[in-house]
Protein backbone atom coordinates (compact mmCIF):
# COMPACT_ATOMS: atom_id res chain seq x y z
CA UNK A 1 0.00 0.00 0.00
CA UNK A 2 1.28 3.24 -1.46
CA UNK A 3 2.46 5.85 2.06
CA UNK A 4 0.35 8.29 2.03
CA UNK A 5 2.79 11.54 2.62
CA UNK A 6 0.19 15.42 2.49
CA UNK A 7 1.74 18.58 1.95
CA UNK A 8 0.85 21.32 4.85
CA UNK A 9 -1.62 23.00 2.62
CA UNK A 10 -3.58 19.54 1.68
CA UNK A 11 -3.67 19.49 5.19
CA UNK A 12 -4.91 22.43 6.16
CA UNK A 13 -7.71 22.69 3.37
CA UNK A 14 -8.91 18.91 4.56
CA UNK A 15 -9.00 20.34 8.15
CA UNK A 16 -11.65 22.84 6.78
CA UNK A 17 -13.82 20.11 6.45
CA UNK A 18 -13.97 19.38 9.85
CA UNK A 19 -13.58 22.97 10.72
CA UNK A 20 -17.22 23.79 8.35
CA UNK A 21 -18.63 20.85 10.51
CA UNK A 22 -18.08 22.30 13.75
CA UNK A 23 -18.95 25.88 12.32
CA UNK A 24 -22.33 24.92 10.80
CA UNK A 25 -22.99 23.18 14.10
CA UNK A 26 -23.20 26.60 15.91
CA UNK A 27 -26.94 27.97 15.35
CA UNK A 28 -28.09 24.71 17.23
CA UNK A 29 -25.27 23.95 19.88
CA UNK A 30 -27.27 24.50 23.30
CA UNK A 31 -30.66 24.09 21.63
CA UNK A 32 -31.26 20.83 22.67
CA UNK A 33 -31.72 18.81 19.69
CA UNK A 34 -29.09 16.74 18.34
CA UNK A 35 -30.33 15.50 15.31
CA UNK A 36 -30.21 19.44 14.27
CA UNK A 37 -26.63 19.18 15.65
CA UNK A 38 -25.44 16.49 13.16
CA UNK A 39 -27.79 17.36 10.29
CA UNK A 40 -26.05 20.78 10.09
CA UNK A 41 -22.52 18.92 10.51
CA UNK A 42 -23.07 16.33 7.78
CA UNK A 43 -24.47 19.05 5.21
CA UNK A 44 -21.61 21.11 5.84
CA UNK A 45 -19.09 18.62 5.59
CA UNK A 46 -19.94 17.13 1.90
CA UNK A 47 -20.22 20.39 0.96
CA UNK A 48 -16.71 21.32 2.17
CA UNK A 49 -15.82 17.96 0.46
CA UNK A 50 -16.12 19.21 -2.60
CA UNK A 51 -13.18 21.43 -3.39
CA UNK A 52 -10.65 19.44 -1.51
CA UNK A 53 -8.45 18.04 -4.52
CA UNK A 54 -7.76 14.25 -3.22
CA UNK A 55 -10.02 11.04 -4.45
CA UNK A 56 -12.16 9.98 -0.79
CA UNK A 57 -14.12 6.96 -0.41
CA UNK A 58 -16.03 7.16 2.00
CA UNK A 59 -15.49 4.11 4.07
CA UNK A 60 -16.76 4.62 7.61
CA UNK A 61 -19.94 6.81 7.48
CA UNK A 62 -22.35 8.39 10.47
CA UNK A 63 -25.88 8.58 11.09
CA UNK A 64 -27.66 5.75 10.40
CA UNK A 65 -28.10 4.01 13.84
CA UNK A 66 -29.18 7.52 15.41
CA UNK A 67 -31.51 7.92 11.99
CA UNK A 68 -29.44 11.21 11.21
CA UNK A 69 -28.82 12.31 7.86
CA UNK A 70 -25.43 10.43 6.11
CA UNK A 71 -22.28 10.51 4.72
CA UNK A 72 -22.70 7.17 3.18
CA UNK A 73 -20.38 4.29 3.17
CA UNK A 74 -18.86 4.16 -0.83
CA UNK A 75 -19.74 8.28 -1.36
CA UNK A 76 -17.14 9.64 -3.37
CA UNK A 77 -15.68 12.88 -2.07
CA UNK A 78 -13.48 15.23 -3.22
CA UNK A 79 -12.18 16.48 -6.57
CA UNK A 80 -11.22 12.90 -7.26
CA UNK A 81 -7.45 14.16 -7.61
CA UNK A 82 -4.78 12.30 -6.36
CA UNK A 83 -4.04 11.06 -3.51
CA UNK A 84 -6.33 8.10 -3.32
CA UNK A 85 -7.72 7.74 0.34
CA UNK A 86 -9.87 6.23 2.73
CA UNK A 87 -12.08 8.34 4.63
CA UNK A 88 -13.72 7.83 8.30
CA UNK A 89 -16.01 10.46 8.87
CA UNK A 90 -17.80 11.48 12.24
CA UNK A 91 -19.44 14.65 11.41
CA UNK A 92 -20.06 15.56 15.13
CA UNK A 93 -18.92 12.78 17.98
CA UNK A 94 -21.08 14.04 20.63
CA UNK A 95 -24.01 15.09 19.21
CA UNK A 96 -25.78 14.93 22.53
CA UNK A 97 -23.19 17.19 24.09
CA UNK A 98 -23.42 19.75 21.63
CA UNK A 99 -27.34 19.80 22.17
CA UNK A 100 -26.83 20.40 25.62
CA UNK A 101 -23.35 22.46 25.00
CA UNK A 102 -21.70 20.44 27.07
CA UNK A 103 -17.65 19.94 26.81
CA UNK A 104 -16.50 17.42 24.62
CA UNK A 105 -18.25 17.62 21.39
CA UNK A 106 -16.10 17.10 18.19
CA UNK A 107 -16.13 17.31 14.16
CA UNK A 108 -13.99 14.76 13.35
CA UNK A 109 -12.34 12.59 10.81
CA UNK A 110 -9.88 10.32 9.39
CA UNK A 111 -7.80 9.73 5.98
CA UNK A 112 -5.79 6.88 5.38
CA UNK A 113 -4.65 5.06 1.66
CA UNK A 114 -6.87 3.29 -0.56
CA UNK A 115 -8.12 0.31 0.95
CA UNK A 116 -6.53 0.31 4.18
CA UNK A 117 -9.74 1.21 6.36
CA UNK A 118 -11.65 -1.11 8.01
CA UNK A 119 -15.47 -1.25 7.58
CA UNK A 120 -17.58 -2.59 10.11
CA UNK A 121 -20.34 -2.65 7.22
CA UNK A 122 -23.97 -3.05 9.34
CA UNK A 123 -22.31 -3.77 12.70
CA UNK A 124 -23.17 -0.21 15.02
CA UNK A 125 -21.16 -1.17 17.78
CA UNK A 126 -17.26 -2.01 18.77
CA UNK A 127 -15.98 -3.08 21.59
CA UNK A 128 -12.49 -1.45 22.08
CA UNK A 129 -9.58 -1.79 24.02
CA UNK A 130 -7.13 0.94 23.80
CA UNK A 131 -3.97 2.33 25.65
CA UNK A 132 -0.48 3.64 25.29
CA UNK A 133 2.62 2.31 23.53
CA UNK A 134 3.93 1.89 27.30
CA UNK A 135 3.22 -1.41 27.84
CA UNK A 136 2.51 -4.43 25.02
CA UNK A 137 0.84 -7.44 24.95
CA UNK A 138 -2.56 -6.15 25.53
CA UNK A 139 -5.40 -7.97 24.15
CA UNK A 140 -8.94 -8.67 24.00
CA UNK A 141 -7.84 -12.83 24.17
CA UNK A 142 -7.82 -12.35 27.69
CA UNK A 143 -10.05 -11.25 30.31
CA UNK A 144 -9.75 -8.27 31.33
CA UNK A 145 -8.85 -8.50 34.88
CA UNK A 146 -6.06 -10.57 33.67
CA UNK A 147 -5.50 -7.14 31.28
CA UNK A 148 -4.84 -4.73 34.02
CA UNK A 149 -3.06 -7.37 36.21
CA UNK A 150 -0.42 -7.43 33.21
CA UNK A 151 -0.86 -4.06 32.37
CA UNK A 152 0.13 -2.87 36.27
CA UNK A 153 3.48 -5.33 36.60
CA UNK A 154 4.59 -4.00 33.05
CA UNK A 155 4.29 -0.47 34.03
CA UNK A 156 5.85 -1.32 37.79
CA UNK A 157 2.60 0.22 39.23
CA UNK A 158 0.42 -1.09 41.92
CA UNK A 159 -3.19 -2.10 40.38
CA UNK A 160 -4.89 0.31 42.27
CA UNK A 161 -3.26 3.25 40.48
CA UNK A 162 -4.62 2.55 37.05
CA UNK A 163 -7.24 4.43 35.35
CA UNK A 164 -9.83 3.06 33.09
CA UNK A 165 -12.33 5.00 30.92
CA UNK A 166 -15.58 3.53 30.46
CA UNK A 167 -18.45 4.68 28.81
CA UNK A 168 -21.95 4.91 30.98
CA UNK A 169 -23.87 2.16 28.97
CA UNK A 170 -25.57 -0.74 30.57
CA UNK A 171 -23.84 -2.88 28.53
CA UNK A 172 -20.24 -1.77 30.01
CA UNK A 173 -21.28 -2.42 33.80
CA UNK A 174 -19.34 -5.63 32.90
CA UNK A 175 -16.84 -3.66 32.25
CA UNK A 176 -16.46 -1.61 35.15
CA UNK A 177 -17.36 -4.56 37.24
CA UNK A 178 -14.27 -6.50 36.01
CA UNK A 179 -12.19 -3.06 36.72
CA UNK A 180 -13.32 -2.83 40.00
CA UNK A 181 -12.94 -6.33 41.02
CA UNK A 182 -8.88 -5.49 40.98
CA UNK A 183 -8.80 -2.36 42.49
CA UNK A 184 -8.63 -0.10 39.76
CA UNK A 185 -10.51 2.83 39.09
CA UNK A 186 -13.30 3.68 36.52
CA UNK A 187 -13.67 7.00 35.33
CA UNK A 188 -17.07 7.25 33.79
CA UNK A 189 -17.71 9.26 30.72
CA UNK A 190 -21.20 9.74 29.13
CA UNK A 191 -20.23 10.93 25.31
CA UNK A 192 -17.75 10.92 23.43
CA UNK A 193 -15.28 7.80 23.06
CA UNK A 194 -13.00 9.50 20.14
CA UNK A 195 -11.55 12.16 22.78
CA UNK A 196 -11.37 9.33 25.78
CA UNK A 197 -9.46 7.30 23.48
CA UNK A 198 -6.72 9.65 21.89
CA UNK A 199 -6.29 10.68 26.04
CA UNK A 200 -5.93 6.62 26.79
CA UNK A 201 -3.76 6.16 23.29
CA UNK A 202 -1.07 8.92 24.82
CA UNK A 203 1.95 8.14 27.14
CA UNK A 204 1.39 9.64 30.64
CA UNK A 205 -2.14 11.04 30.52
CA UNK A 206 -4.78 10.86 33.05
CA UNK A 207 -6.50 7.92 30.91
CA UNK A 208 -4.23 4.80 31.43
CA UNK A 209 -6.74 2.26 29.55
CA UNK A 210 -9.68 2.46 27.27
CA UNK A 211 -12.56 -0.17 27.64
CA UNK A 212 -16.13 -1.42 26.28
CA UNK A 213 -18.74 -1.44 23.92
CA UNK A 214 -19.11 1.60 21.95
CA UNK A 215 -19.58 3.02 18.48
CA UNK A 216 -18.18 1.10 15.48
CA UNK A 217 -17.39 4.11 13.20
CA UNK A 218 -15.88 5.96 15.89
CA UNK A 219 -13.52 2.82 16.64
CA UNK A 220 -12.25 2.87 13.00
CA UNK A 221 -11.23 6.88 13.17
CA UNK A 222 -9.90 6.18 16.17
CA UNK A 223 -7.73 3.80 15.10
CA UNK A 224 -6.08 5.98 12.60
CA UNK A 225 -5.26 8.23 15.45
CA UNK A 226 -4.26 5.11 17.98
CA UNK A 227 -1.62 4.07 15.38
CA UNK A 228 0.05 7.50 14.44
CA UNK A 229 0.42 7.97 18.18
CA UNK A 230 1.93 4.97 19.06
CA UNK A 231 -0.53 3.27 20.70
CA UNK A 232 -2.05 0.04 21.29
CA UNK A 233 -6.22 -0.80 20.03
CA UNK A 234 -8.04 -4.13 19.36
CA UNK A 235 -11.79 -4.16 18.53
CA UNK A 236 -13.84 -6.96 18.26
CA UNK A 237 -17.65 -6.62 16.19
CA UNK A 238 -20.27 -5.96 18.78
CA UNK A 239 -24.14 -6.06 17.32
CA UNK A 240 -26.33 -5.01 20.11
CA UNK A 241 -29.48 -6.08 18.03
CA UNK A 242 -30.78 -9.61 16.74
CA UNK A 243 -31.09 -7.33 13.52
CA UNK A 244 -27.51 -6.57 13.23
CA UNK A 245 -26.19 -9.78 14.69
CA UNK A 246 -28.27 -11.31 11.24
CA UNK A 247 -27.24 -8.55 9.12
CA UNK A 248 -23.54 -9.01 9.78
CA UNK A 249 -23.72 -12.94 9.86
CA UNK A 250 -25.12 -12.65 5.67
CA UNK A 251 -22.43 -10.26 5.16
CA UNK A 252 -20.25 -12.58 6.49
CA UNK A 253 -18.47 -11.05 9.23
CA UNK A 254 -16.48 -13.21 12.16
CA UNK A 255 -18.24 -11.40 15.21
CA UNK A 256 -15.36 -13.80 17.16
CA UNK A 257 -12.52 -12.37 15.23
CA UNK A 258 -10.44 -10.19 17.49
CA UNK A 259 -9.61 -7.21 14.86
CA UNK A 260 -5.82 -6.00 15.78
CA UNK A 261 -4.96 -2.24 15.02
CA UNK A 262 -3.42 -3.34 11.73
CA UNK A 263 -7.16 -4.80 10.01
CA UNK A 264 -8.66 -1.53 11.58
CA UNK A 265 -5.99 0.45 9.83
CA UNK A 266 -3.66 -1.45 7.46
CA UNK A 267 -1.89 2.17 6.75
CA UNK A 268 -0.50 4.90 8.38
CA UNK A 269 -2.92 7.83 8.03
CA UNK A 270 -4.13 11.34 9.54
CA UNK A 271 -6.48 12.29 12.10
CA UNK A 272 -8.38 16.25 12.16
CA UNK A 273 -10.38 17.03 14.83
CA UNK A 274 -11.90 20.47 15.37
CA UNK A 275 -13.85 21.52 18.72
CA UNK A 276 -17.78 22.37 18.70
CA UNK A 277 -17.44 22.74 22.12
CA UNK A 278 -14.86 22.80 24.92
CA UNK A 279 -12.23 19.97 24.74
CA UNK A 280 -9.88 19.67 26.99
CA UNK A 281 -6.66 17.10 28.05
CA UNK A 282 -6.43 15.33 24.36
CA UNK A 283 -2.89 16.29 25.07
CA UNK A 284 -1.02 18.09 27.73
CA UNK A 285 -0.70 21.48 26.71
CA UNK A 286 -3.44 21.69 24.47
CA UNK A 287 -7.18 22.74 25.20
CA UNK A 288 -9.59 23.65 22.62
CA UNK A 289 -11.83 26.28 22.70
CA UNK A 290 -15.10 26.09 21.32
CA UNK A 291 -16.33 27.19 18.05
CA UNK A 292 -17.29 30.76 17.88
CA UNK A 293 -18.80 33.08 15.46
CA UNK A 294 -18.02 36.83 15.91
CA UNK A 295 -19.53 40.13 14.61
CA UNK A 296 -17.87 43.38 14.41
CA UNK A 297 -18.01 46.71 11.97
CA UNK A 298 -14.57 45.95 11.07
CA UNK A 299 -13.96 42.32 10.51
CA UNK A 300 -18.01 41.34 9.65
CA UNK A 301 -18.75 38.18 10.53
CA UNK A 302 -15.79 35.60 11.15
CA UNK A 303 -15.99 31.59 12.64
CA UNK A 304 -12.83 31.00 14.91
CA UNK A 305 -12.19 27.33 14.90
CA UNK A 306 -9.59 25.22 16.99
CA UNK A 307 -8.40 22.18 15.94
CA UNK A 308 -5.98 19.37 15.98
CA UNK A 309 -4.37 17.34 13.34
CA UNK A 310 -2.18 14.11 13.81
CA UNK A 311 0.14 13.17 11.69
CA UNK A 312 1.76 9.77 11.14
CA UNK A 313 4.43 9.77 13.94
CA UNK A 314 2.18 11.00 16.05
CA UNK A 315 3.52 14.87 15.31
CA UNK A 316 0.38 16.69 17.24
CA UNK A 317 -0.36 19.97 15.49
CA UNK A 318 -2.91 22.84 17.35
CA UNK A 319 -5.09 25.24 14.27
CA UNK A 320 -6.32 28.17 15.26
CA UNK A 321 -8.09 29.69 12.47
CA UNK A 322 -10.43 32.41 11.80
CA UNK A 323 -12.50 32.43 8.55
CA UNK A 324 -15.30 34.99 7.13
CA UNK A 325 -18.99 33.20 7.29
P1 LIG B 1 -22.98 10.49 18.51
O1 LIG B 1 -22.59 11.88 18.83
O2 LIG B 1 -22.73 10.16 17.08
O3 LIG B 1 -24.36 10.19 18.98
O4 LIG B 1 -21.98 9.53 19.30
C1 LIG B 1 -21.68 9.74 20.64
C2 LIG B 1 -21.16 8.45 21.26
O5 LIG B 1 -21.01 8.66 22.66
C3 LIG B 1 -19.83 7.97 20.69
O6 LIG B 1 -18.71 8.64 21.17
C4 LIG B 1 -19.87 6.51 21.05
O7 LIG B 1 -18.96 5.74 20.29
C5 LIG B 1 -21.31 6.18 20.76
O8 LIG B 1 -22.05 7.39 21.01
C6 LIG B 1 -21.92 5.09 21.54
O9 LIG B 1 -23.19 4.84 21.04
P2 LIG B 1 -24.55 4.96 21.90
O10 LIG B 1 -24.74 6.42 22.25
O11 LIG B 1 -25.60 4.48 20.96
O12 LIG B 1 -24.37 4.11 23.10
Amino acid sequence: MPELIMSNDLLLSILAVTESAAIATTPFVGGGDKYAVDAAAVAAMRSAFESVPIGGVIVVGEGEKDEAPMLFTGDLVGTGDEPLVDIAVDPIDGTRLAAQQLPGSIAVMSIAPRGSLFDPGPVFYLEKLISSGDTHSLTLDVPLTETLLTMAAQLDRPVDSLRVAIQERARNQVYADAVRAVGAHVVTFRDGDVVTALRAAQHGSSIDLQVGIGGAPEGVLTAVAVRALGGQMEGRLAPQTAEESQLAAERGFDLNRVLRLSDLAAADGYFFLTAVTEVSGITSGIDLREVRIHSDNVHGTRSHTESVVISPGGAIRFVSRQRAV
